[in-house]
């Protein structure tokens, strides 16, 4: 109701309640450069599609008279207690949307409790971001490269910062085919963003035959070539899960036999997800992938789920469908291109009213109330 009563005084509120449209009013406003990096996805565009419709495909059949006056969104995952089932996804480069970047996003998630997942890939040292949160939930995400140095720094750092979680992304040993930022010859890479949590790195300094100040473009070109290895295998997973106490989550596991391969290689979580559809084109919907890995691993993993969450049925879909929470990606993006720490923040509250809204709509209290058989496929 805040949102009606402050509307008695006149105000309305900046940005839309619909998080559908935030990717268009976000070009209007920033260009179609860099908004086409965060809006484009793989080929044809088909995987961001099968998003959509796969979650479309699954409806909810609401159930009445259930007593839903109390209700509490709040989940456990991976042994912290969180108030809703949600997290910010990991997005790089975020200084193309706002100067604050990855600061501001950080502030957000922090102010509402959501855990911030920071890229390997940003903008802004894991450090200073670390240091904008307080002691607020924060994970961090790698790009698991090929040198084992920088991973080594990189994991060292991250610990030492205070994140609490590893979320390794196995679907991007390298970019896709990318037609947006083809078209455009833009890659924001290539212009030194997203590369200062690199940058920064004792190990990855060590790499380069002259500091990064005197030739940077060498030093771009050196983070291309190492931020992905196509190399891995998955007895490489030893090595990481030597070197990291916490909880290691792989993010991208759309196959049930990858999940159980992960639970087998001693991992705590996978994240469902084809990375927003900007990896392989004409893959599986990522909530098509779901039950299967749910089924496969939902009693020895935490599972959790992303690409193409944009409303409260999205979220109460995913949980039913069998993810823990789920991570959000290029709404909070927009949200941060149009209005900084607050456009986050709207963002995340929005989302999570919706959800609310749905689950009490449905006869349902909380998360634990979230079943497959509240859902029907269309
Ligand atoms: C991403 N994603 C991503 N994932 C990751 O593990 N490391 C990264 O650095 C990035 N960078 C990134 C940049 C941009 C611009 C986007 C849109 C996405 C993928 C992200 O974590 C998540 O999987 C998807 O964004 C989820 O899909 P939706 O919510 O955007 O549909």
């Amino acid at each position: 109701y805040e949102i009606y009563l402050n509307g008695l005084t006149g105000a309305v509120p900046r940005l839309p309640a619909d998080l559908t449209r935030l990717g268009e009013m976000a070009e209007r406003r920033l260009g179609p450069g860099p908004v086409g990096y965060v809006a484009g996805s793989a080929g044809s565009g088909a995987t961001e599609r099968a998003n959509r419709e796969a979650l479309d495909r699954w409806r909810i059949v609401p159930r009445m008279l259930r007593d839903v006056s109390r209700r509490d969104l709040s989940v456990e995952v991976l042994g912290r207690e969180l108030p809703a089932p949600l997290a910010l996804a990991p997005i790089g480069v975020l200084s193309i949307m706002h100067p604050e970047a990855e600061k501001a996003a950080a502030r957000a998630a922090a102010a509402r409790g959501v855990p911030f997942i920071l890229s390997s890939a940003s903008s802004t040292p894991m450090e200073e971001v670390a240091a904008a949160m307080g002691d607020a939930e924060r994970w961090f995400q790698l790009y698991w490269g090929r040198d084992r140095e920088v991973t080594r720094s990189f994991l060292s750092r991250a610990k030492a910062a205070g994140f609490g979680v590893l979320v390794v992304t196995l679907d991007t040993p390298m970019l896709a085919w990318r037609p947006r930022d083809l078209d455009q010859a833009y890659l924001p890479f290539l212009y030194g963003v997203g590369t200062a949590n690199y940058f920064t790195d004792p190990a990855f300094q060590a790499g380069l035959a002259r500091p990064v100040h005197e030739d940077m473009n060498a030093a771009v070109l050196h983070f291309s070539a190492n931020f992905g290895d196509p190399g891995k295998t998955w007895p490489d997973l030893a090595e990481l899960r030597e070197q990291w106490d916490g909880p290691i989550v792989l993010k991208g596991v759309l196959h049930p036999d990858d999940a159980r391969r992960a639970a087998d290689a001693g991992m705590d979580g996978v994240v469902v997800s084809n990375h927003g559809g900007r990896q392989v084109n004409g893959s599986i919907g990522a909530a098509d992938a779901l039950p299967g890995v749910a089924e496969a691993v939902g009693d020895r993993l935490t599972v959790l789920f992303d690409s193409g969450i944009r409303t409260g049925d999205d979220v109460v879909k995913a949980l039913a469908l069998g993810a823990r929470a789920v991570l959000l990606g290029r709404p909070y993006a927009y949200g941060l291109g149009l209005d900084g720490q607050a456009g986050v923040e709207h963002v995340i509250r929005c989302l999570l009213a919706e959800t609310d809204l749905t689950l009490a709509l449905s006869g349902c209290s909380g998360p634990a109330d979230l079943h497959p058989d509240l859902l029907v496929r269309a």
